[in-house]
Formats: C-alpha cells, structure tokens, sequence
C-alpha cells in the first residue's frame, strides 16, 4: 500500500505532516484484513472512512458499521446505550484479563460500580493527585539529569515506566510491597496479552480457544498476590485511620455505593486497580510519546512550549496547569493525530437504524477516534499538526463529537483530567529540561499495538540538557515538584 513519507512535511507556523499510512483504495479481502489487523489495525482503514459518514462492511461471521457522523456519534455513545452495548470483541478480549474492572463489565454491574467510584475520578479528586504527579515527573527528571550527555534513550519505554509510577503513586499512596514486580508484570502483560487475536476479530464463539491466551495465567497471579498483600495491608491501616483514603486503593475500600450503601467486593477492588493501571498506564504513555516525538519536529512549538514552561516555572501548581494553554494544546492535538485508543466498539442487541441505514442485531458498531480526527468532512487539513486548533482563540470551532479521544457519554474514560493533567504537566517539565532529537536512523511509523497506537519499534532519541533557564538557575525547580 502507498504511504505517507516518514520524513515529515514542514510547512508554516510549525504545521506539518506527520507520518501516517495512506488510506487502502478499496476494502481488504478477508485474510489480508484478518492479517493486517493483527500486524497494524491503522492500515486497515479505506478511502471511503475517512470521506463517508458511516460505512458498512465486515466478516463472514460479523457485520461491522464504522460511523463517523457526529449526530450518530452521539445517538451510539451517548443516547442509545439501551441498544448500544459494550461490544462482544471487548468483551472477549477484555473480560478475560480484567474481569470486573469498569471498563469490561456492562449492564447493571458497570452503573452500581461507576456510581461507588464517581466521587474518585471527580475532576477535584484528580487535581489532588498533583504531588504524586509531580514526585514521578521529579524522579524522571533526576533520573535523565543523571545520564551521560547525548544519550540515546527509548521514549515509549520511559514513558511506560514513567505513567506506571504516576499510577502507583495515585493509587498505592503508602506504597506497594514490590513494585518492581508490578512493573516487570505490566510490561509482560502487555506484551503477552496486547495483541488482538483473530479469533476474536473475526467472531469465533468463546469454546475456540485462543492461542494468545495460553501464557496469560501466570502473570495475572503475580499481580493478584501483590494486590491481595496492599489491599490486606491497607484494610490494617484503614481501621487505625478510617480517614486514610487519600489515594485510589484507600478511596475504593472506603467507597459506598451512594443507593445501596454497598461497597466493593475484594475481587472488585483488584480487578479495579488493575484496571486503571492497563487503562492509564499504555494510553497516557502513548499520548506523551507522541508528544515529545511531534515537537521534536516542529521548532517553533516547541520554542512556545519551553517559554511557557520557563514562564510558569515558579507558579503553583494550580496556576501552572491552568496556564500551560499552548503545551496542553499540544497534547490535545497529539490525542488528535495518533489517538492512544483508535477504536470504541459496541455491538447493536436488535435490529435498529443509524443514518437511515438499516443496522442488524449483532453488528459491530466501530466509533474510531482515528477515523473521526482525520475525517475530511469534520476537519480543515485533519493530517497536518497543528496545535492551534486548541487554542481558546482559535478559528476553528472543534465539533464536540468529531473529537474523541477518551470518548464520551456514560462510558467516557474515568481518568481523562487526571492523564490530561499528567501529559501537561511532564510535557511542559521535560521541554524546559531537555533537548530530544530523533537517533539517526529512526523512521517513525504509527502502528497499533499492545491496545494503543505507539511507534514502531519504538522511538529512539538523543537526550541532551538544556542551557540555563531564562531565569538564570542552572536547575530550575520543576513546575509540579514544589507544590
Ligand atoms: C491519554 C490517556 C487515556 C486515553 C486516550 C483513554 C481512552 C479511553 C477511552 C476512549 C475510553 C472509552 C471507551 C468506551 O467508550 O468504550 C476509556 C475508558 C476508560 N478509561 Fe481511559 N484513557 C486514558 C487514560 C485513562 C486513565 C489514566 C485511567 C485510570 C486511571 C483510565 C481508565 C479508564 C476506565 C476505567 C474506563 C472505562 C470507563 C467505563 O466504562 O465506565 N483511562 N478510556
């Protein structure tokens, strides 16, 4: 198939053309589509997706509907969800590994347990996490201070390592017994388990069993032996302290249910945990990868970006992050070029109309955050960057469901403050730091893997220090460490 250059386009104001593969002309038959789903789901995608309002297609075992109207959005995410449902490919994949964590559960499982966790993920919850964002981003920072000049450094990696410490900080504030563990277990969890089988693709029943699924046991009883000893743990210090609920794991024992009184079963509150380190830790990472790589490749918003980070650098916290305008426009038009999750899927439970076309009972539903942000009929130039697009003056009026980066409606992500808030913040600490260019020989290449949209084979890049700060001190103090 044609692509794009990997050598990007520059043109004025700092907008550019960031690699991505070109649309296929005409639908793939059914092996290159199971094939190509499987090695990157990003190529799969026609002409027609990005210039049709919704297309219909699919396999011999499942009708699939890709919508991108944005009235149709909403009447799938947001109106309908009686017909709507979490989709069964989710299920398949999710369930088996996350078992009743939020976002695999449906019906009246998810709204009991979306109702006890709300008060968790409001968005003044969230910005009481800033210390613990800010003690990760301190320790990344020193980390990188420490390395030899013109190191050569693995970004996506750091990235991992870095959103998986902003989670354990947010969750196990008082620590967890081996976090190293944690870590070795999430980075093979992923990669055991990150992979889309084809069985579940194309729509097998469950009794098929799935290859992929074969080596996943083990490591989901190395997380549950650490969660059951924090938990226990936990549950000791909370019956000294009742009030110690300061962090995720403290606020989900003390949680009730605000109908019943309920709170949440042991395996509830694991399968939680681990639910928001898989939903927080590959997408908040991708979303910063692409970050670092996107200003790597534009001058002039990167310069913006570290005189807005050197402006704030000695505001309080509150301040900065409200004040970080330009590098959280840059995030927001990362989460719009490579979106971390590029399809929302639901199945349709009866036969029912989307646009005035007939959807049958069974079929895939496809909302895709990569399709929408990069259609023609929804975007002035959707494939070139250009973080103007989100500042607060900007010409272009963004339509609320043309752009879904953490979704919307009831199912929307729980944690999208705190990852905006968290990509921002690191973002903007990184710039005035540090000076990232790409290794030679790095050709950057979005493809779909481990769930999320990361670059291919990663994404290597020299880290050099910054000069002094505009403000004179050799180490300027991070902006989220001093709060
Ligand atoms: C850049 C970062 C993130 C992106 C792009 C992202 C994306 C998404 C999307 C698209 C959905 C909606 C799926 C649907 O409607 O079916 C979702 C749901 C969810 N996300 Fe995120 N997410 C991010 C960060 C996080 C973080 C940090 C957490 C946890 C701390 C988290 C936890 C969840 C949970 C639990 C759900 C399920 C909500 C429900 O079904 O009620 N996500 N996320």
């Amino acid at each position: 198939m044609g692509k794009h250059s990997s050598a990007p386009m520059q043109s004025p104001a700092g907008r550019f053309q960031p690699p991505m593969p070109l649309p296929q002309a005409q639908p793939l038959g059914v092996f290159a589509l199971v094939r190509t789903l499987r090695s990157n789901a990003l190529e799969c995608w026609t002409k027609a997706h990005f210039e049709q309002a919704i297309v219909l297609g699919g396999f011999p075992f499942a009708q699939v509907a890709v919508v991108s109207d944005p009235r149709s959005v909403r009447q799938i995410l947001v109106e309908d969800q009686s017909t709507f449902r979490k989709s069964t490919i989710e299920r398949r994949v999710l369930s088996a590994r996350l078992r009743n964590g939020l976002v695999s559960v449906d019906g009246d499982q998810w709204q009991r347990l979306r109702r006890t966790l709300a008060p968790m993920f409001a968005r003044k919850t969230m910005a009481g996490f800033a210390p613990q964002i800010g003690g990760a981003t301190e320790a990344l920072i020193e980390r990188w201070q420490n390395l030899p000049e013109g190191t050569v450094i693995e970004i996506k990696t750091e990235m991992l390592r870095y959103a998986l410490e902003v989670l354990l900080r947010c969750i196990f504030a008082e620590g967890i017994g081996d976090p190293e563990a944690v870590r070795t277990a999430t980075t093979r969890f992923y990669s055991t388990c990150g992979t889309l089988d084809p069985f579940d693709v194309i729509g097998l029943p469950d009794f098929v069993p799935r290859l992929t699924r074969l080596r996943e046991g083990p490591i989901m009883r190395a997380f549950d032996d650490e969660l059951k000893k924090a938990i226990a743990e936990r549950r000791r210090s909370l019956a000294v302290s009742p009030n110690a609920t300061h962090d995720m794991l403290g606020a989900m024992l003390a949680a009730r249910d605000p109908d019943t009184g309920a709170s949440m079963t042991e395996a509830e509150v694991k399968d939680n945990v681990l639910t928001f380190i898989f939903g927080g830790q590959e997408t908040t990472s991708s979303a910063l990868t692409w970050a670092i790589y996107l200003l790597s490749q534009s001058p002039e918003w990167r310069e913006r970006v570290i005189e807005e980070s050197r402006r704030l650098a000695d505001a309080s916290w509150q301040t900065a992050v409200e004040g970080l305008v330009q590098t959280r426009a840059v995030v927001e038009e990362a989460l719009r070029i490579y979106p971390p999750i590029i399809a929302i899927t639901r199945t349709a439970i009866r036969d029912t109309e989307i646009a005035g076309n007939l959807i049958k009972r069974g079929t895939l539903v496809v909302v895709s955050p990569y399709v929408l942000h990069h259609h023609r009929l929804l975007w002035r130039d959707p494939d070139l960057f250009d973080p103007a697009r989100f500042s607060p003056n900007a010409s272009e009026k963004i339509e609320r469901y043309s752009y879904l980066p953490f979704g919307v409606g009831p199912r929307m992500c729980v944690g999208a403050a705190l990852s905006l808030q968290e990509a921002t913040l690191a973002l903007a600490s990184i710039m005035r730091r540090f000076q990232l260019d790409l290794a030679p020989g790095q050709n950057v290449w979005p493809v779909q893997s481990n769930f999320t949209l990361r670059p291919r084979g990663g994404l290597h890049m020299i880290l050099r220090r910054r000069g002094t700060s505009a403000r004179g001190s050799s180490r300027p103090t991070d902006i989220v460490a001093n709060k």
